[in-house]
Order: C-alpha cells, then structure tokens, then sequence
C-alpha cells in the first residue's frame, strides 16, 4: 500500500472524513458537504449514522464531487479521541472500502492532528492485511482494489514524521501474520530459520544454531521435541543494537517456534489440529518485533531468540517417561510430549541468560488452558518482578495488546515435581497455565521475566476488532514495540 500526505484537498476514487457523536463534522466532513451542496448532510439525515465510533455511512456518487464515494466513519466522542481510537477509525474505513473498487482511499483529516492522521493510516494498514497467497480462484471482485492511501492534512511533515516509524511496525506485524499462517510444510524450522535469517538486510545480526552446535551446549530439552520431525530443529538468535553504548545490557525476548505441534507421542486428536500451524505464534512475534525495530531504528539493544522445531510422532520421537537433561543441568520427566512449549522455552531462556540480560520476556502458544481462563481478550502474563509486570501491562493498555497477569506461587511450583527427575513437564489438571510458567520460572532465576501466553490470543477465529484480519493476528507486535518505546528508549 502506498500511502502519502497531502496538504491540498485533492478528491478522487474514495473520499474518507470523520463524524464525530451527535453527527458532529470534521472539518474534512464539513468540506464534503459543501463541495456537494448539503448531499452529505441529507444522507446522514436520512440514516440511523450519528458518529458513534464503529458506524459507517456511504454515499455513492455525490454530486458536484469527483469521487466514487464519500465514507463517513463515525470517530466517537472528539474529546476522547486517541491514538487506538483513530487507528480503529482508519481500519472500519480500509475494511469497509476493501473491495469497492476504488484504488485511492482518500482520507480527509484536516483539523485532526497529525497524530491522528499518522495513526488512522497505521489502522487501515492493519486492517488491510491478508493472506491469499494460496488462494488461485479468487474472483476479480473479491480481490482488494485499493493500493493507495492519501491523507489530506494540515501539517504533512509532522504526519509524515508521526508515521514512518508506525509504518515499519506494520511490517512487523504483517511479517509475524505471515509466518504464523504459513502451513507448516512451507513454515519447517529450516524455512522459518532462513526468513529470521532475511532480516540481515534490515541491519540485524541474526545466528542461527543447528543441532550439533546445541548438541554441544547441552541444549537437550529443546532437541528432544524434534527427535521426531524430519526437520533439523533450529535456533535463531537476531540481534538489534540501537542503542549508544553496544556493551549496554539488552532486553531479550523469548519466542516459541513449533512449527506443528501433533503432540507427538502423546498424540492430539485430530479435529482442529491444523490451527497448530500456529504454534511458533511466539516466535512470530519475536521476530516481527525485531523487524519492526531495526526498521524504525530503536534506540535499545534488543536480542531476540526463538526455538525451532516440529513436534512429531515418530519412532525416534521423545516418549513418555523419557528423562532429559536442559542446558542448565535441570532433569526433566517428559510425562506428556504434548507439554512440548515449555522443554523449547527453558533451553532458549538458558540461551537468552548468557547475554545478561536486564529483562528477559517469553511468548509462546504455550497452554490451551490460558483461552479457558482468559478467552480470547487478552494474553496471560507471568512474571518474578512487579515492575516489569506492570510496565508490560501499561504497554498493552497504549498499544492495544492487552495482557492480564496471573499468579505464580510455592504451591503451585510443587505440582510439577518428579519422582524420577528434578520436575516433570505437567502439573495435573488444575491450573494449567500457571504450572507451565512455574516451570519457565524454575530456569531464570533472579533475572527480572516475563512470560506471557498468547494462547488464545495469536490467532481467532472470528475477531470484531478491524484492525484484526480473519486469523493469525501478529498479537506481540505492538505490544513489545511499545514496551521497548517506553521503558528501553531515552
Ligand atoms: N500448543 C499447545 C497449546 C495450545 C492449545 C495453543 C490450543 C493454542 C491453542 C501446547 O503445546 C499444548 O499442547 N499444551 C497442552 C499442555 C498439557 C499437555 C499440559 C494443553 O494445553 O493441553
Ligand atoms: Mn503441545
Ligand atoms: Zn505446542
């Protein structure tokens, strides 16, 4: 999509405006309607619009306008307008406008603010997000027709300066789309390896491990989910150096990269599976964060490392029973293959911990029990340290990616003890999510982490929010885009 900022009232294909509650116009509505001699007023007259936020009104081809149509969408109150407000503006107008046939979406936000201008675009970027790559039948008018997006505003080196760095968090977002909605026999480890290892052209240093230099490390909690698969298991560590000091302590993020879980021997059954495609949902959001970091060029040192492998049942895979040994020298009982997140995680987070990080921030699709308790609102978080929880919270409150914290405690650490090893990798049936992160705490140690389950939250079926597209949602993008802006840039 290409987007450009305009201080002329240039007009064409689809004209975009804000109407706030009681139908108040924007200047950019008022506009409208005088340049068609009061057909604007008239249809909102003659329509149940009045500007509450999510409402949309479209005029086809009004008079004295040389346009296609004229959208009104309905900004809500003006005087609660905000940067999630606007971008939830921009996308009802993209969702709406997608396949009308149009190819410049006009937006006319005079008098808004460049804030608002740069953040509606951010919206319909979201919002414009698909994934048709495989899809060979689609009729020409249900292909998206819109390629341009221009804004009309007051300032338009202020809003160009307010977007450009949300541009290149778009494209973090859309890439951890991408990946998460890859089927995992174009997604393996292998592949997904080689496009961590295509951000180098971004300016991030990116190592990936194969399994004999893992092998060496001891790094056997993670190798023993791949025992099963055909693919080599990977790890992938992508590194931003933004900020002035190089040898200043990063921020490490942890992702989960199961490019199909099966269960493995402790086998899944089989309706709904194909969503597993899905399980490296954490490491997308690694790795979309990193892109979106090294491509607005953050000013903090952020490594990123994620855990490839493909859980499979197999004669060589892990069975139940099995004990292996983490990189840290922790024995673990294998009791379910299908507890699978948490052995990736510990070998990645002992990996992420010789960096000395100053925070060290886990995502992965790591429980279903984290939808049963929080559905499909927000991501569950988990964390040894009150600030880090708390800043983690207010950056999911700014960006939109909300997260609700859970406890962690002694007796909930006792349910994974072993007879037969140091823990077992499940914790019975109660409190499913919380004994998996009891597990992840069992390898940090006193480094402030983080974990946070985005379970229910990586991909939805059926989403209300139009910044959201029919399934993979990129969720972690934003959320660490933003944390890394307010607690590791000044
Ligand atoms: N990848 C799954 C968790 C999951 C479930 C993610 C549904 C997204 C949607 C994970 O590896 C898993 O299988 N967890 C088990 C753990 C159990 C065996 C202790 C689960 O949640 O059932
Ligand atoms: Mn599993
Ligand atoms: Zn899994």
């Amino acid at each position: 999509m290409k987007v450009e900022f305009t201080s002329t009232a240039k007009f064409a294909d689809a004209v975009v405006a804000p109407v706030f509650d009681n139908n108040r116009h924007s200047v950019g509505a008022d506009a409208l309607d005088k340049a068609t001699g009061g057909v604007i007023s008239r249809a909102q007259k003659k329509s149940r619009f009045t500007g509450k936020s999510r409402q949309t009104l479209v005029i086809n081809a009004p008079s004295g306008l040389d346009a296609q149509l004229v959208l009104l969408v309905g900004a809500g109150d003006r005087d609660a307008a905000d940067a999630l407000s606007w971008e939830v503006f921009g996308a009802g107008a993209l969702k709406t406008l997608q396949l009308c046939g149009a190819k410049t979406l006009v937006f006319d936000m005079r008098d808004m603010g460049s804030q608002a201008c740069a953040r509606a675009v951010f919206g319909a970027l979201l919002a414009a997000y698909r994934f048709d790559k495989y899809r060979t039948t689609l009729k020409d008018d249900k292909k998206p027709s819109l390629t341009k997006i221009r804004v009309i505003c007051d300032d338009t080196a202020a809003a160009k300066r307010a977007f450009s760095p949300l541009r290149e968090t778009a494209y973090g977002v859309e890439m951890a789309r991408d990946l998460v909605s890859e089927p995992a026999n174009v997604l393996h480890p292998e592949e997904f390896a080689k496009r961590a290892q295509s951000l180098e052209s971004h300016g991030l240093e990116v190592q990936v491990l194969d399994e004999k230099d893992m092998k060496k490390l001891g790094m056997n909690a993670l190798l023993s989910v791949g025992l099963g698969s055909n693919y080599g298991t990977k790890l992938a560590i992508m590194s931003w150096f933004g900020a002035e000091d190089r040898k200043e302590a990063p921020l490490v993020l942890v992702g989960k990269g199961v490019c199909f879980d099966t269960g493995g021997i402790s086998l899944k059954p089989g309706a709904g599976m194909w969503d597993m495609k899905g399980d490296m949902g954490g490491a997308a959001a690694v790795t979309g964060t990193m892109r979106a970091l090294a491509g607005r060029k953050a000013k903090a040192n952020v490594i990123g490392i994620i855990g490839l492998v493909e859980n499979m049942p197999d004669a060589a895979a892990t069975r139940p029973g099995d004990i292996v040994t983490s990189a840290d020298g922790q024995t673990i009982e294998v009791q379910n293959t299908d507890a699978e997140g948490r052995l990736v995680l510990v070998d990645a987070l002992w990996y992420g911990l010789r960096f000395k990080p100053h925070q060290i921030i886990d995502f992965a699709t790591l429980t279903g029990a984290i939808i049963i308790a929080l559905g499909h609102e927000n991501a569950g978080v988990f964390s040894n340290d009150d600030a880090l929880a708390g800043a983690l919270d207010a950056a999911g409150k700014s960006s939109g990616e909300s997260v609700w914290r859970l406890p962690l405690g002694a007796g909930y650490d006792k349910q994974i003890d072993s007879k037969y090893a140091d823990m077992k990798n499940i914790g019975g049936r109660g409190a499913g999510s919380i004994t998996a992160a009891q597990f992840l705490r069992r390898f940090v140690g006193e480094t402030p982490w983080a974990h946070v389950d985005i379970a229910g939250t990586a991909w939805k079926d059926k989403s209300d929010d139009p910044r959201e597209p029919a399934w993979a949602t990129g969720f972690g993008v934003r959320l660490m885009d933003q944390f890394v802006a307010q607690n590791c840039e000044n």
